[in-house]
């Protein structure tokens, strides 16, 4: 089936999970398959600094694979871009000492003007956008809703990050994200890393992206995997899971909306990568980090539910942050979720912090007054809720059955790069 949107095709392959045997494929909008949502581009809250409406990210998936294939050999890579941003300046993408990095790329080349726009979001101009661009249009590439076009010259709506030779689109760089409420997607950050570093590396069937985001894990999955199903509650995110799915010219990425495992009930999976908001704080509102759930719930939750997902011998990585007594082993909890399971588990714990360090690490770039009121709104939930120490790592789950399953606890090995721990 193949949709029409606004006279443009956007297709990706999608397998219909409804029917067994050899998979049907079929062309789908990703877009469309959302149309009766609310637009994910109707910007709500507080997206003031936009110049326009929140880019639509649809095009030929032709067209796409074009700009990716141009944005790689151009050598855009997080390299290019730490090179050019100097290697002291590794921040963000629009910390206040921007506006020297352009100064930086004075020669235009289609590197330098494809760093300046996706990574430094400045304007430039529209030649130097033609050439950069150059053999696709440049109107081609504003009306997949990557760049506009301003009096001044040309800018990008996105940021584009690259890793392991992957590109991802995704929103701009904002310091506050949990500001935008449940619909920013944000790009690549140290808990994405971590999670693509652990998870586990082999061909397999069927591949399942819980909280997908921009798609990076759904994306390194697909490398290894027959098949990806992406999940997102936020629509958005979606949109762009798939758009950077063709962006790669991978087409075996099932994009689906839905509540946790709510979109893939029926299905068992031989690999889960699992980044769910799950940081422990008050915020009642879905966010990046935030579930708005009490507590570990939606860690625990995650756990306990995950093993009847997983076919036999797959495996899980889950990223989660969990309470414990100060006195208490920081594997305990854990090691009780996934008691009786069926998996062998292997935890690895990345830190453990008092409930004042732990919310003074999570609550950044406010004011003054608004850091402390935050910070007593956050301490005070702690308290509330007997909370004397909290953890943060990755579990992996294998499911072996029938046979005595195993729990080991270790401190994740910092700066390793990939881990592929598991041997059979
Ligand atoms: C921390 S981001 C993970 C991004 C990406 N997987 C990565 O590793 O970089 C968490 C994602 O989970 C999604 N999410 C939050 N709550 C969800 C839920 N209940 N069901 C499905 N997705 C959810 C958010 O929209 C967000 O895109």
């Amino acid at each position: 089936m193949s949709v029409l949107s606004g006279g443009r095709v956007w297709r990706a392959i999608c397998y219909s999970e409804a029917r067994a045997g050899t998979p049907a494929e079929e062309e789908i909008m990703v877009g469309n398959q959302l149309a009766n949502e609310p637009s994910p581009f109707k910007r709500t809250g507080r997206w003031t600094d936009k110049p326009r409406s929140y880019p639509a990210l649809s095009a030929d998936i032709r067209s796409i694979a074009a700009l990716g294939r141009i944005v790689k050999s151009a050598g855009y890579s997080e390299a290019a871009i730490r090179e050019a941003r100097g290697a002291q300046i590794m921040q963000s993408h629009n910390s206040a000492d921007s506006p020297r990095h352009p100064k930086r790329l004075a020669v235009p080349t289609p590197l330098s003007t494809l760093i300046k726009l996706f990574a430094l979001r400045a304007v430039v101009r529209e030649e130097e956008a033609r050439a950069a661009f150059f053999p696709l249009p440049v109107e081609e590439v504003e009306e997949m809703g990557l760049v506009e076009s301003r009096l001044e010259g040309i800018q990008s709506c996105v940021g584009l990050s690259e890793f392991d030779g992957l590109l991802l689109a995704h929103d701009p760089h904002h310091e506050n994200v949990n500001d935008f409420g449940s619909e920013y997607v944000p790009g690549i950050n140290p808990t994405s890393v971590t999670l693509a570093g652990v998870t586990v590396r082999q061909p397999v069937h069927r591949a399942l992206d819980l909280g997908t985001g921009c798609g990076l894990q759904a994306l390194l999955a697909a490398r290894h995997s027959e098949r990806v199903i992406a999940v997102d509650a936020n629509p958005r995110a979606l949109n762009y899971a798939a758009f950077n799915a063709g962006l790669n010219g991978l087409t075996n990425i099932e994009c689906r909306r839905g509540d946790l495992f709510g979109p893939v009930t029926d299905c068992r999976f031989d690999l889960i990568a699992c980044n769910l908001p799950c940081v422990i704080s008050p915020e009642s509102r879905r966010a990046f980090h935030h579930s708005g759930l009490a507590g570990d719930t939606i860690s625990e939750g995650i756990v306990r539910a995950t093993p009847a997902y997983l076919s036999k011998g797959g495996f899980a990585s889950i990223l989660c942050n969990w309470t414990h007594a100060r006195d208490e082993h920081w594997s305990s909890p854990v090691q009780n979720w996934v008691e009786g399971a069926g998996c062998d588990a292997w935890l690895l714990r990345h830190d453990t912090h008092d409930p004042l360090t732990y919310a003074a690490l999570w609550i950044r770039n406010r004011n003054t007054i608004e850091y402390e009121r935050t910070l007593q709104r956050w301490v005070g939930y702690y308290q509330r809720l007997g909370i004397e120490a909290i953890s943060a790592g990755v579990l992996t789950l294998r499911r072996q059955t029938p046979r005595l399953n195993w729990f080991r606890a270790d401190e994740l090995p910092v700066g390793s790069g990939t881990l592929q721990p598991w041997k059979n």
